[in-house]
């Protein structure tokens, strides 16, 4: 089993942070959307990844390097222009030759067991009437923005459409799927739809139509598919849930830590309440703050007579004399900082290295 993780794109929807860097890159909880795909794959017992790459190749590569970080050994393609998933697999040929692979969307993220989903793909294929591939899907309020499936009365997946506009069920695909080398059939037979991509559910169908046998499963739990900044920040609200208390920066006497809060090392905490959930990053100085709950302050980042919540404040960046930062997403090495002392409440999205000054 290989894996096909896709890390091409524009990310025209999260600009401008998408204008000097990879939308797969920016950071939730402090790490990178990219890595939880890489690490699922990894923790599934999947080590040979297929990385496809588009204008922000360089930075991807240097971000993942040869996967050796991650206990993986990635191999990049690269696509010159955004034709569309089934696209990713027509030049991913080469690397996937004849194994079965797990396809995944690099800027989705998800609670999911991604091993136990490999796995009934694995009990399927020895069972009578063995699927060819397997999607996850997911009840949506907007199907109308995805990939459909209908199901019939036995749960089998009949009929599978890309973003309609009269959708027959609310059953969106999530972005990851399973394929036998028989998808390279599908792939090389369809031809662009309406949007000029080749769409990875419309070889789907194809496989349907040719009489395979396509097994679904149902996500129980959360989908974020990241792209804009209110599913960025929601993404980024349950990651760090999950996360567990653990200090190794320094922490002063006058200051005082809440709940579930990761305090990285090297990260000062000076005179200053962090209310968790909250993840701080190494090297990070929080002096005359509060960094309230789903906050996510990158390395380096520089805190100062400020309140900071549910936000992002991505490396280098540096926040002083705001009264109330929230629901805001912070580029790396941007500067928000406030000269005069009429009390100021802040929402923004900031790019990387802008500097922006409250009056
Ligand atoms: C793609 C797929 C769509 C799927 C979605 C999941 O859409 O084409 O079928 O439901 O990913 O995120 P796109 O992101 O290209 O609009």
């Amino acid at each position: 089993m290989k894996a096909l993780i896709l890390a091409g794109g524009a990310g025209t929807r999260l600009r401008p942070i998408t204008h000097t860097r990879a939308k797969q890159l920016v950071p939730v909880a402090n790490k990178p959307i990219l890595f939880y795909g890489v690490e699922a794959m990894v923790a599934a017992g999947i080590t040979e990844i297929g990385v496809i790459v588009g204008d922000t190749r360089d930075e991807v590569m240097a971000a993942l390097g040869d996967g050796s970080r991650f206990g993986a050994e990635i191999t990049y393609i690269a696509q010159d222009a955004p034709l569309g998933l089934a696209h990713c697999v027509l030049i991913a040929q080469d690397f996937l030759g004849d194994d079965d692979f797990v396809m995944y969307l690099g800027d989705n993220l998800m609670e999911q067991d991604l091993a136990a989903f490999v796995a009934a793909f694995g009990s399927a294929r020895v069972g009578a009437a063995p699927p060819t591939a397997q999607i996850l899907l997911k009840q949506v309020p907007d199907p109308h923005r995805f990939g459909i499936a209908s199901l019939d009365a036995d749960g089998h997946v009949v009929h599978l459409v890309e973003k309609p506009d009269d959708p027959p069920s609310d059953l969106a695909l999530v972005g990851v799927y399973l394929f036998t080398s028989r998808v390279h059939d599908a792939v090389a037979a369809i031809e662009p739809s309406a949007r000029g991509e080749l769409e990875i559910t419309d070889a789907i169908q194809w496989l349907i139509d040719e009489g395979e046998r396509v097994r679904c499963e149902l996500l129980t739990g959360w989908w974020i598919d990241t792209g804009k900044l209110t599913p960025l920040l929601e993404a980024n609200r349950l990651l760090l849930e999950q996360i567990e208390t653990r200090i190794d920066g320094s922490v002063d006497a006058a200051s005082s830590i809440e709940g579930r809060v990761v305090v990285a090392e090297g990260a000062e905490i000076v005179n200053s309440t962090v209310r968790g959930p909250v993840a701080i990053g190494r090297g990070a100085r929080i002096v005359d703050s509060f960094i309230g709950p789903f906050s996510a302050v990158g390395a380096n980042c520089v805190v100062e007579r400020s309140e900071v919540e549910h936000s992002v404040l991505m490396d280098d960046s540096s926040v002083s004399d705001i009264a109330r930062l929230a629901d805001s997403l912070i580029g790396s090495d941007a500067t928000v900082r406030r000269s005069t002392q009429k009390p100021r409440s802040l929402r923004l999205m900031v790019g990387d290295h802008c500097q922006i000054d409250v009056e």
